[in-house]
């Protein structure tokens, strides 16, 4: 089966895969937003400062949420579409795009998931359930809003998640070299695309923040419907 959900589509052999994450890693960090750092600092409080294999479970569960939220928003104002074709194409296109990193995200929390699963961790009920829904809950709710009031600030919100996500996999791939000796099995390795150790798998998961980094980016001077694609 030929991989669609591993960097929206574009499978990279593992040479171009380590230039490419070398470049995202060493390159600066977004100045981020007030509601980013406290969503950063909340997930640092709960579980600790390191990065793991549960806080980027957590990663992922709230990574899906603006995506939900925007998806949300397309269809209420299909509503409002009226007779422009350009608008309602611009809609249904966003709708797409959102729908395609929902289901980008949803792999990633699967494999996470699943390696969780691998080396035994047992989730508690507040760390493992209760506090990542309820930061996912209020980060849909922010997410929603701030796409409602003007959706460039939803963008940028998103862009600084997924820029501290790309740096989060790729530090933490660069600080445990052993991770490049670890085999990876899974059984969606048909449906992502195959990694051959879970280090290329962290290069790729986080190749795949970094293009959701860059979509926000473009979208925050042209997030209203009708201002097209790109
Ligand atoms: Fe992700
Ligand atoms: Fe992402």
């Amino acid at each position: 089966m030929t991989p669609t959900t591993n960097l929206m589509g574009t499978f990279l052999e593992p040479d171009e895969l380590r230039r490419r994450a070398e470049d995202e890693r060493t390159r600066a960090r977004r100045s981020y937003g007030f509601a980013a750092r406290l969503l950063f600092v909340a997930l640092d409080a709960v579980y600790g400062r390191a990065s793991t294999l549960e806080k980027f479970r957590v990663l992922e569960v709230v990574a899906r949420v603006p995506y939900q939220a925007w998806e949300q928003v397309a269809f209420v104002a299909v509503t409002h579409t009226h007779s422009d074709p350009t608008f309602a194409r611009d809609i249904y296109d966003r709708a797409a795009e959102a729908r395609a990193q929902q289901d980008n995200e949803m792999m990633h929390l699967l494999m996470i998931e699943e390696l969780l699963g691998q080396e035994g961790f047992r989730r508690t009920i507040l760390k493992g359930v209760v506090l990542p829904q309820a930061m996912a809950f209020v980060y849909y709710q922010l997410s929603w809003l701030l796409y409602v009031v003007r959706p460039g600030w939803s963008h940028g919100l998103n862009a600084d998640f997924e820029d501290h996500a790309t740096h989060t996999y790729l530090d933490y791939v660069h600080d445990h070299p052993a991770l490049d000796e670890t085999p990876w099995t899974s059984t969606f390795a048909d449906d992502y695309g195959r990694s051959d150790t879970v280090g290329e798998l962290f290069r790729r998961i986080a190749l795949d923040e970094a293009e959701h980094r860059s979509d926000s980016e473009r979208r925050i001077h042209t997030a209203r419907f009708g201002r097209g694609s790109d």
